[in-house]
């Protein structure tokens, strides 16, 4: 399978949200990235359903949903109404996880887990069969624009050879940090899908760097 592009929206022109999601549309990008964030879970507050539901409306590929939310699973329904196709909760966040995952299937989504830079790839061995897509935060949730951090290369090194024997189809996605440099060395060490937000947004031909990224092959 070919390496998927998710590029994240947060970094977008929110005063322009529906040129930079024809942008997208019309680019080699595979998925949309959609992050909320809730305040608690992290330091920051991002957009709710509203605003995804608008991005919805004029997106021609899917919203892949990537939740900092504290107690995800009272919004599992209404991020399924919103139009999540893939839906992607913290471990961090969530006490019932094997449960949390189970809704997200039973609501119609693809489910994901996503995790700390701080937290091992190992936790999510008795889940890992029952999960769509594993989120490797390469940056401390929060913000666009922050520094790659290094340790996550082998993280991304370590769930490949778990995936191998557990779930073969499992998605790999690194989120944080990801240009042309980190993102050469992700897949080489085994990712499979790539966010990036700034070093798309920031360009100055954000369709050209979508396609420079979607070109980085293992
Ligand atoms: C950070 C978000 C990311 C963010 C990535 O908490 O989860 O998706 O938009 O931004 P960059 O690519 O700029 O690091
Ligand atoms: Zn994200």
């Amino acid at each position: 399978m070919s390496l998927i592009i998710s590029p994240s929206v947060l970094s977008c022109d929110f005063a322009n949200v529906q040129r930079d999601v024809e942008m997208i549309n019309n680019s080699d990008a595979d998925w949309f990235h959609i992050d909320i964030m809730d305040g608690v879970f992290v330091p920051n507050i991002s957009f709710g359903f509203p605003v995804m539901k608008a991005i919805k409306r004029h997106a021609k590929k899917p919203l892949d949903v990537h939740l900092m939310i504290d107690n995800p699973d009272q919004y599992i329904e209404d991020f399924a109404s919103a139009g999540a196709d893939i839906l992607t909760v913290h471990f961090e966040a969530c006490t019932h996880l094997h449960r949390t995952i189970n809704a997200i299937r039973e609501a119609g989504m693809k489910a994901g887990v996503a995790i700390n830079p701080h937290t091992s790839v190992t936790v999510l061995e008795e889940v890992l069969d029952s999960l769509d897509l594993v989120l490797i935060m390469s940056v401390n949730p929060g913000f666009g624009g922050q520094k790659f951090i290094e340790s996550s290369i082998g993280k991304v090194a370590k769930l490949r050879e778990m995936k191998t024997n557990l779930n073969p189809d499992l998605i790999i996605e690194v989120d944080g940090g990801v240009n042309l440099e980190t993102g050469n060395r992700l897949v080489e060490a085994g990712a499979s899908a790539l966010v990036a937000g700034s070093f798309v947004f920031k360009s100055e031909e954000p369709i050209n760097t979508i396609k420079a990224l979607k070109g980085l092959q293992s």
